[in-house]
């Protein structure tokens, strides 16, 4: 569904990552963590493509929601330059979720800005009353961001490749020294991350897909990928968010 949204707010919460609140009508379509707005930048004809971002938060009681973004190319650097009051022109929500399963306890690992569907995922589970420890990714300090907030919602370790701030490495390392239980994990990151998880965790687990995308509502076949038993689908429309050995990574 296409929407103009009206930007409520906008900053900047870390090194090049942006948070911006939109506020519209269509955010009472939104329900599922893990589903994504597909942002076109501006009315132009330079930037055809629209850019898909996750829904990192949703407000209901105000008709709002917050994407979190980094300022990585030239359409998400223009996306940075808009300001309270400026319209954004968004087809949403897209995609499969992550499912939201009655279980105990829970491990939620994002990487860089694969972090921010699963601050909206960890608010519906501990709705739901189930228990959430987040290990949150980054290259370093200044790329930290929603640290204090995945907080509020259950024990959180934050991991940096540098070491400059939190465990040094990567989130495995992390993982390695928590001597709890889970029931299932939840992830999202760069595709290296989510391939060592799929292949190390020894419990069930969903992971979601951040890669390119063209149209986002499944007619340009821009985003196929391979399932484990050879079949091709489409990542916008019957992911991002898929069970661990689901598709090949
Ligand atoms: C389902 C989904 C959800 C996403 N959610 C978020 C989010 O919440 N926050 C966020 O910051 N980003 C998210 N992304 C990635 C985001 O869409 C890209 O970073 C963005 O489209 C880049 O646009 P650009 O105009 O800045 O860059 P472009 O000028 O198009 O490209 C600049 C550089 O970024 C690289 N790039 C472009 N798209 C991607 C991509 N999808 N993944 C990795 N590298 C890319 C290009 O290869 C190039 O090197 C998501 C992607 C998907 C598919
Ligand atoms: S992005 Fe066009 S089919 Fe998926």
């Amino acid at each position: 569904m296409k929407n103009l949204m009206t930007v409520v707010d906008q900053k900047s919460i870390a090194d090049k990552i942006h948070e911006m609140v939109l506020e519209g009508d269509i955010t009472s379509t939104m329900e599922t963590p893990g589903q994504f707005v597909h942002v076109r930048i501006n009315d132009t004809t330079e930037h055809v493509l629209r850019r898909p971002i996750s829904i990192a938060d949703i407000d209901h009681e105000h008709s709002r929601f917050t994407i979190i973004y980094r300022a990585e190319g030239e359409g998400t650097r223009k996306l940075s330059k808009l300001r309270a009051g400026d319209a954004v022109d968004v087809l949403t929500p897209l995609g499969n979720g992550y499912p939201l399963e009655q279980n105990d306890h829970v491990l939620i690992i994002g990487g860089g800005i694969g972090v921010p569907p699963l601050y909206e995922l960890s608010k519906q589970l501990n709705r739901m009353g189930v228990r959430t420890t987040h290990v949150l990714g980054f290259n370093s300090k200044k790329d930290v961001f929603y640290e204090d907030k995945f907080r509020a919602l259950g024990e959180t370790h934050v991991a940096t490749a540098d070491g400059s701030y939190g465990t040094e490495g990567f989130v495995t390392d992390v993982i390695r020294t928590l001597d709890q239980q889970f029931d299932c994990f939840y992830a999202c990151g760069p595709k290296v991350m989510l391939k060592v998880l799929s292949e190390t965790m020894d419990m069930d687990g969903y992971i979601s897909l951040e890669e390119r995308m063209g149209c986002g509502f499944g007619v340009c076949y821009a985003c196929v990928c391979e399932t484990a038993e050879g079949d091709w689908i489409k990542l916008c429309t019957e992911g991002p968010v898929f069970r661990k050995g689901e598709i090949v990574l």
